[in-house]
């Protein structure tokens, strides 16, 4: 051995030769505590219909949601963000204000009653229920802002009064954080708390989701109010907007292709922030992995690790509960 050789070599693959010395030097965890589960509601009886484009997913009826909800439960995961998907759809979304008919509110009613344990987050936005799919009520053809925040304090608080623990408004419309603070607040909600969609481009990863929740824009699309994806500073003042504005958690959104404007969320504030690993990320895996292209459940891991990396707290993935088995 020639020892002037010894001191030149740095050994990294030293802490890779095994399982247990892998895991004790592993930076970074998913466990089903990190994990909330979207759950599609849909209006009627007798429901388990299943979404071509996200093989897996279904939207359920409210009578036969339960079963899905237990397995979820089951698995550890006891938090869910639900989207409704209302029998009627008009220009202002009534259902979605509708404190005994809407959707959600019944949703929220009925998981509350027989699953106490489980974490209700709802969706606050108004594209599920327009009949034009915008995220707001429409003024000559745009998505008017100021208007569309007083329908956004009128759904918040018809879901805080049926019960629900944690509100996500998603529709990026400015000072939307504030308005919804400002409503829960006075109406005595002051306990719960908001997790912004602070930082949400206009993706076409979404694309999958609009199918599920019936949602696409019926003209037009959604770069006029979600971000261009080219953009990063923006991301960075869209979160101290958010964080002014009295945010208690942020959220980036789409999460795979973004995972450095998380990197750079995470360095700029304490808040905790979660990460939406959306329906297209979701799609390409599972049409992947039906094809024998990839392996599927490592994919998954790998990706879902890879928000924990990037410095995502929290990951809304319609992986959950596959994911759960694993962790
Ligand atoms: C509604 C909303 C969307 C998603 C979550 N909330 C769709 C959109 O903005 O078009 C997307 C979720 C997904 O793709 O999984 N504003
Ligand atoms: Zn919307």
């Amino acid at each position: 051995m020639d020892l002037d050789h010894r001191h030149l070599i740095y050994r990294p693959r030293r802490l890779r030769r095994n399982t247990n010395i892998r895991g004790l030097v592993r930076e970074n965890h998913v466990t089903p505590n990190d994990l909330v589960m979207p759950v599609f509601i849909t209006a009627g009886k007798n429901k388990k219909h299943k979404i071509p484009s996200m093989p897996g997913i279904y939207q359920w009826s409210l009578d036969k949601v339960g079963h899905h909800i237990a397995d979820l439960m089951n698995a550890g995961i006891t938090r869910v963000i639900l989207f409704g998907i209302p029998s009627e759809k008009d220009a202002t979304g009534s259902d979605a204000i509708d404190d005994d008919k809407g959707i959600i509110q019944q949703s929220i009613r009925f998981l509350r009653k027989h699953f106490p344990e489980l974490y209700i987050i709802t969706d606050i936005c108004m594209c599920e229920y327009t009949d034009h799919g915008h995220c707001g009520i429409i003024h000559e053809n745009d998505v008017h802002n100021d208007t569309t925040l007083t329908y956004l304090q009128k759904q918040v608080v018809s879901h805080a009064r049926a019960g629900v623990d944690m509100v996500a408004p998603s529709g990026m419309m400015d000072g939307m954080v504030d308005a919804i603070r400002m409503a829960l607040d006075e109406n005595d909600f002051e306990q719960i708390p908001i997790m912004s969609y602070a930082v949400k481009y206009a993706s076409a990863y979404y694309g999958p989701f609009r199918e599920a929740a019936e949602s696409a824009p019926q003209f037009g699309d959604r770069q006029a109010y979600q971000m261009d994806p080219a953009n990063v500073r923006e991301a960075l003042k869209e979160a101290e907007l958010d964080i002014a504005e009295g945010a208690d958690i942020l959220m980036v959104k789409p999460a795979l292709a973004y995972l450095d404007v998380i990197a750079r969320v995470r360095e700029m504030t304490s808040l905790p922030i979660a990460c939406y690993n959306v329906s297209g990320e979701y799609s390409m895996i599972k049409a992947a992995a039906a094809k024998g292209w990839i392996d599927g459940t490592k994919v998954m891991l790998e990706t879902l690790t890879a928000m924990k990396r990037a410095g995502a707290d929290i990951i809304l993935t319609y992986f959950a509960l596959e994911a759960a088995k694993y962790l």
